[in-house]
């Protein structure tokens, strides 16, 4: 048997990704390449305009795919099989990928793979080392905070989720309340190191729930209220940042005391957080993170969940599946 190399296509929003995959004959896997585009003309607006979003990835997407096939020293006649993103995110973002990513495969006459997104997040860390179901997967990014279970390989059950905003997405308002700038995960982590944790009593969310859902918008009214009454912007970066770590790694302990799980994935945009990566380093749990430039979107995290598909024997989508903004 030989190396199988898969390309993976994720354009569920604002950025271009296309990463290569390679699937060794032992099972093991390794990121070849992995580019992605960074669309910048969504600043102006303050926000993601989803019809500039798939414009932009039209554009972008044979050059990105190029560049990932070059970085890997690679050919398309090389490629085994091709994985791209059916949701959830934006639909007209992601029939670009999609749509590209079938074309491909039908192309090259190799097998293609509906991915989810979210699927894909949590296979980011597949590339570090073992990760063998059973294990519990908390997805942290701008659009997410999801932990699920994953008792057999494949399958997904969700035990809890935020009620309202995204960790990150909380990251990014309380950044920019406080002028820290964009991105905010980034621009906050790097304030607090200047900041008093300690400045701002931020209450914990969901004190007492039995269950492991997440909550962050009562943590951005305080954020509020806390600039408001005067609070300095690195101490409130430091506050913030030590109440959302707390919560989000002690909701994932009482989740893996539940389930008796003993190894985490965290992935997603806030997974490259280094105050979270070192509070889940000291709980005694075996914590999976991605690898760098693994953690925000990307193509080859899409690679890695088709790679996965494959070597388990799972059949190929249908050329006729569509994109869905909101894939269960
Ligand atoms: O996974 P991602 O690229 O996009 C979504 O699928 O949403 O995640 C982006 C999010 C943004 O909210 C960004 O502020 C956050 O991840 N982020 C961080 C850090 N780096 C990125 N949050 C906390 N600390 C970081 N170092
Ligand atoms: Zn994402």
């Amino acid at each position: 048997v030989q190396s199988r190399l898969i390309l993976g296509i994720d354009t569920s929003c604002d950025d271009t990704g296309v990463g290569i995959v390679e699937l060794a004959p032992d099972g093991s896997l390794s990121v070849r390449s992995n580019r992605v585009w960074s669309q910048t003309v969504h600043a102006q607006y303050g926000g993601v305009m989803p019809e500039l979003a798939s414009r932009e990835h039209v554009e972008r997407i044979a050059a990105i795919t190029t560049d990932a096939l070059e970085q890997a020293g690679v050919t398309l006649a090389d490629i085994g099989a091709v994985a791209a993103t059916a949701g959830p995110g934006l639909v007209g973002a992601l029939l670009v990928g999609l749509m590209y990513g079938k074309g491909l495969a039908q192309a090259l006459d190799v097998p293609f793979y509906a991915a989810h997104h979210l699927e894909g997040h949590i296979h980011a860390a597949a590339a570090e080392g073992d990760l063998h179901a059973p294990y519990l997967a908390l997805v942290v990014s701008g659009g997410h905070t999801h932990l699920f279970d994953v008792p057999t390989e494949g399958q997904y059950v969700l035990v809890g989720a935020t009620k309202d905003d995204a960790a990150g997405e909380a990251f990014d308002k309380i950044a920019r309340l406080a002028g820290l700038g964009y991105p905010g995960g980034p621009a906050i982590s790097e304030a607090a190191i200047r900041g008093d944790p300690d400045a701002v009593p931020f209450k914990e969310p969901l004190q007492g729930q039995k269950g492991f859902d997440f909550s962050f918008s009562g943590l951005k009214t305080a954020a509020l209220l806390a600039h408001r009454a005067g609070a300095k912007p690195e101490d409130l970066a430091a506050s913030f940042q030590r109440m959302a770590v707390q919560f989000l790694v002690k909701t994932t302990v009482r989740a893996a005391d539940a389930t008796g799980r003993d190894t985490v994935v965290v992935s997603g945009g806030v997974a490259a957080n280094r105050a979270l990566r070192g509070a889940f380093a000291r709980t005694g749990l075996n914590v999976v993170f991605p690898g760098a430039g693994l953690n925000t979107d990307n193509g080859a995290m899409i690679a890695l969940a088709g790679a996965a598909a494959l070597r388990e024997g799972r059949p190929a989508s249908p050329l006729d599946g569509g994109a869905s903004a909101y894939a269960p």
